[in-house]
């Protein structure tokens, strides 16, 4: 199984980082013999992820309630997604 996480520099968020980085990261896992890639806790209300990640093959397998405390929304729930390779 296999893992990643991504951070871009809100200066130059929207060109399209994150999901190169997530393409490479999938061809590179895949090629190195994973067999599927999970990201362990993803905010729910990071709806700029979620729908990043769901557009390249990741869908939500759970999602734990209330289990971030986010600084203005609450505690709200985080999701358990997944892609097999
Ligand atoms: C989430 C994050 C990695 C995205 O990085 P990025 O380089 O700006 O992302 P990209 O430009 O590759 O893609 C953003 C996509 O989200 C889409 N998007 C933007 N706002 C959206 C919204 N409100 N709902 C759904 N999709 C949205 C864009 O349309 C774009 O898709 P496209 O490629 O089809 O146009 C970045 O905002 C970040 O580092 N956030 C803080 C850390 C974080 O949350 N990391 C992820 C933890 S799971």
């Amino acid at each position: 199984m296999a893992n990643a996480g991504y951070m871009v520099h809100a200066d130059h968020g929207g060109q399209g980082i994150a999901r190169a980085l997530c393409a490479y990261s999938l061809v590179a896992a895949r090629d190195s013999g994973f067999k599927a890639m999970q990201f362990n806790a993803v905010v729910e209300s990071n709806v700029r992820a979620v729908g990043l990640w769901q557009s390249m093959g990741f869908r939500i397998l759970a999602t734990i309630p209330d289990a971030f405390q986010h600084p203005t929304l609450g505690y709200v729930g985080l999701h358990v997604m997944y892609q097999e390779l």
